[in-house]
């Protein structure tokens, strides 16, 4: 880990004082609210007393996981082919060279893991379901194959009493559809939408919680902008129009569960990064206020508030490409009423007076990771603030394994202290009055890791990828005696 000192000022803060109010006692300290104003962060790990912090009863523990980068069996049972794997083939994108074609092999040892997943008393399970395998071609023909693994995947978790969390589109967009302009083609929208309505007529009367798109951001930059990703393109306009399809997309598929007869509740899958200023000058100020549009507000603006932020301080490019690509009544459409909205969240986003991103905080094997769990807090209480309360589940947090831990795999007291700095903050936004009702550690395995592949390992559950042998680390017993008691231990 890369130590750093941090740009922002310390100072007690009302936060600090109302966190002192709900330690053992719980969360009876709702009362405390924070106002409007924001206040000063204080350091990570600064919340902890040594106490131990209860949570709200019902409160759901869960993992996350994502089709791709665990199923693997990439041929399987009539699977069309995802741009994933046309990604993967293409020489220097990997870093690996590896692909997702084994992965964790879950797709043939899911029960085992669903029991595993029992054993540690996980409440909740994130997971995503292939596009490809439920539809080949990416619209028309549906594979029962494909869609009987979901069908039975989502049975074995309520045998076993974990309630499932169901994302819709995972990045794994069906090859045929790319062919056809993918995302950038406004039919995307009414393909995704048809799609879901496919998912909800199987499994609406079982799945408790769905998501619709995970992290449209980072489809739009890393697959769009900058190219690191699937479809790996280097157009900004492309990235803009893009952002604008995928939300339009959620909003259509919210119409179609609204239609539809399933049981559960939907909302979207945003991965927030808090703005700050590495310096106190007016450029760096001005500079943040950009980044947190192409941030977050991009996606919790037309969602949250049927509008669009300002959009004349972003690239020039990338905002062209979004406004060529609104149509009259878009907004209606995009902004239909959530249920909750799924929060995912890594890392801040720290800025200096030329808008360059600056590394003010410890950084993690991921290299795009700073450490800074005021940076949850700060996300958790804005929804809270800015959009009229909606109910968060965080759907999203976690960190890779720390090179420097032992050079034990299983030993990652890293990843203890990650969890238990970023639940800290968690239960303060609680005990200020946020709405939240789960979070998700990511992830349950090592998986592949997109650009990465294998080299990073996010998982609680560590996997041998010769023998793919599934190992818990000591973050999973951490997490298991967490879920249990619905607390966090004292240190
Ligand atoms: C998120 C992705 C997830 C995983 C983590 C580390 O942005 O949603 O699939 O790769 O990052």
């Amino acid at each position: 880990m890369v130590k750093a000192t941090s740009p922002m000022e310390h100072r007690l803060s009302r936060r600090q004082f109302c966190l002192a109010m709900v330690t053992t006692a719980g969360l009876s300290a709702a009362a405390c609210r924070a106002g409007d104003n924001p206040a000063p962060s204080p350091s990570p790990g600064e919340a902890s007393s040594g106490a131990t912090l209860a949570f709200p009863e019902g409160f759901h523990w869960g993992v996350a996981t994502s089709a791709y980068q665990i199923e693997g069996a990439v041929t399987a049972d009539g699977r069309g082919r995802s741009i994933w794997d046309t990604f993967c083939d293409r020489v220097g994108t990997i870093a690996d060279g590896s692909s997702g074609e084994v992965a964790c092999d879950h797709y043939n040892r899911w029960e085992s893991d669903l029991d595993l997943m029992r054993t540690l008393e996980i409440g909740s399970y994130r997971f995503s379901i292939g596009w490809p395998r439920v539809l080949p071609e990416g619209l028309g023909r549906v594979n029962r194959r494909g869609l009987d693994f979901y069908d039975r995947l989502v049975d074995g978790l309520l045998a076993r009493g974990i309630s499932p969390l169901a994302t819709l589109y995972h990045w794994d967009l069906p090859q045929a559809l790319q062919d056809r302009g993918g995302w950038e083609n406004r039919d995307s929208a009414e393909w995704f939408a048809d799609y879901a309505e496919v998912i909800f007529s199987a499994l609406g009367d079982r799945v408790d919680r769905w998501l619709t798109i995970n992290e449209a951001k980072v489809i739009a930059q890393q697959g769009y902008q900058y190219g690191r990703m699937a479809p790996g393109m280097t157009d900004a306009k492309a990235a803009g129009t893009v952002i604008h399809h995928l939300n339009l997309a959620h909003g259509r598929a919210i119409s179609r569960f609204r239609a539809s007869a399933s049981r559960g509740q939907i909302g979207p899958c945003l991965q927030l990064a808090p703005c700050y200023a590495a310096d106190q000058s007016e450029g760096a100020a001005a500079a943040v206020r950009t980044a947190d549009i192409t941030e977050n507000t991009l996606y919790l603006d037309p969602l949250l508030r049927r509008r669009y932020p300002d959009l004349s301080k972003i690239d020039r490019a990338l905002a062209a490409g979004l406004e060529s690509a609104v149509q009259e009544g878009d907004l209606t459409v995009i902004g239909a009423p959530v249920d909750f909205v799924g929060v995912n969240y890594y890392s801040p986003m720290v800025v200096d007076g030329q808008g360059q991103p600056v590394q003010s905080y410890p950084v993690t094997a991921a290299g795009w990771q700073q450490i800074y769990p005021q940076g949850l807090y700060d996300a958790l209480t804005r929804i809270r603030r800015e959009y009229n309360s909606p109910e968060v589940v965080i759907t999203e947090n976690g960190v890779p394994d720390d090179p420097t831990d032992s050079g034990q795999p299983t030993a990652d007291s890293a990843r203890v202290n990650f969890l238990r700095q970023h639940l800290e903050a968690v239960h303060r936004a609680i005990a200020e009055g946020t709405a939240i009702s789960g979070y998700h550690a990511w992830s349950l395995l090592d998986n592949f890791e997109w650009f990465a592949g294998y080299s990073q390992r996010w998982g609680l559950v560590q996997v041998d990828f010769e023998t793919l042998q599934r190992t818990p680390k000591a973050s999973a017993s951490w997490y298991s005696t967490v879920a249990r008691s619905n607390k966090l231990p004292s240190e």
